[in-house]
């Protein structure tokens, strides 16, 4: 039966994971669901990925984007293989050309996290191997699929779901739209004015949400987008390579900020996602994100099952 599900999903996927947005909503059912099954029988798939080998390649930190790559290719049979390129961009100790052209010789998949999603595309466009992007600055698509796995769990369907984001239109933002389109969720995205999601990445999102019964829909006003909504996201103000506008950021989104009050506009059952790591006092009050509708401890034990599910589909 594992072996069903996983030769599914390996016969339809598409080359990688490099936006999340070459997924077709096809697919991504398919995944959440080798997910899903990964998550309540994981001994089925202990040596679905044995013998192979999994590049993580990190121009940035990370706790669980890290951990559940290495403990996800691990609990699959596979061996993960840690390099740390914090302290210089992938490029300048050699072209990343090369630097795909040789991994594809060891290893049967990459994933990397980088500063600009340029990277990620020219890993893929010469390794001949899968690759995931780990987090860049317009996507986090392992992180976005996590989470609508965990609010398929919470709701049991995704259909119709009314999420509201509230605060940067970044690279979550832009990876919650893309799998909203696709698994015919409502997303209400608020920012800040000059702050908004990528208009190409909206457009795009709302050609797949024409096709699934999912809608798209930007607000000036974080209570706009929270009212009624059965989930409320948010994410930092300032992301990882934004340091420095960190305090200008603080002062343009305090307003944004999710707290008792705005939550209490959504539905009386609404929970709380956040992708994490959290900075208690900005972007969400510690009463909110340590309450009983805070999953987003939940959202992080799904990133290893989604990792698991992207590996051995992609790596196989
Ligand atoms: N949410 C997430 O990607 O966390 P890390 O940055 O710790 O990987
Ligand atoms: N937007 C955040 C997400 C971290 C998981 C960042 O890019 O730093």
């Amino acid at each position: 039966m594992s072996a069903t599900a996983i030769a599914r999903a390996r016969r339809t996927a598409p080359a990688g994971l490099v936006t999340g947005a070459e997924w077709t909503p096809a697919q991504v059912k398919d995944l959440l669901r080798l997910a899903a099954k990964m998550k309540a029988n994981p001994n089925r798939y202990r040596s679905v990925l044995d013998g192979r080998f999994v590049a993580l390649i990190f121009e940035k930190p990370s706790l669980r984007t890290r951990v559940t790559l290495e403990v996800g290719a691990g609990g699959l049979g596979a061996k993960a293989i840690f390099m740390d390129n914090t302290a210089s961009r992938l490029g300048e100790r050699e072209p990343i050309r090369d630097v795909a052209k040789n991994l594809d010789r060891w290893v049967h998949a990459i994933a990397a996290r980088t500063f600009t999603q340029e990277t990620v595309d020219e890993l893929a466009l010469h390794a001949a191997i899968p690759v995931v992007n780990a987090l860049s600055d317009r996507f986090h698509p392992c992180q976005a699929l996590a989470d609508f796995l965990t609010l398929d769990e919470r709701f049991g369907g995704l259909g119709g779901l009314r999420l509201a984001y509230v605060g940067d239109g970044n690279n979550m933002c832009h990876s919650l739209m893309i799998a909203a389109a696709q698994t015919g969720a409502a997303i209400r995205v608020a920012t800040p004015a000059g702050y908004e999601p990528d208009a190409g990445i909206v457009e795009d999102a709302r050609r797949v949400a024409a096709e699934t019964g999912a809608s798209i829909e930007l607000f000036p006003t974080p209570e706009a987008a929270v009212k009624g909504a059965q989930a409320v996201y948010t994410d930092v103000w300032a992301s990882m390579g934004q340091e420095e506008e960190a305090a200008e950021r603080a002062k343009i989104f305090a307003p944004f900020q999710v707290n008792r009050g705005l939550l209490d506009l959504a539905a009386p059952d609404a929970v709380f996602l956040h992708c994490l790591p959290a900075h208690r006092g900005l972007e969400v009050t510690e009463d909110v994100i340590d309450s009983p509708q805070s999953i987003v401890y939940e959202q992080a034990e799904n990133r290893l099952h989604i990792a698991k599910a992207v590996l051995a589909t992609l790596a196989g």
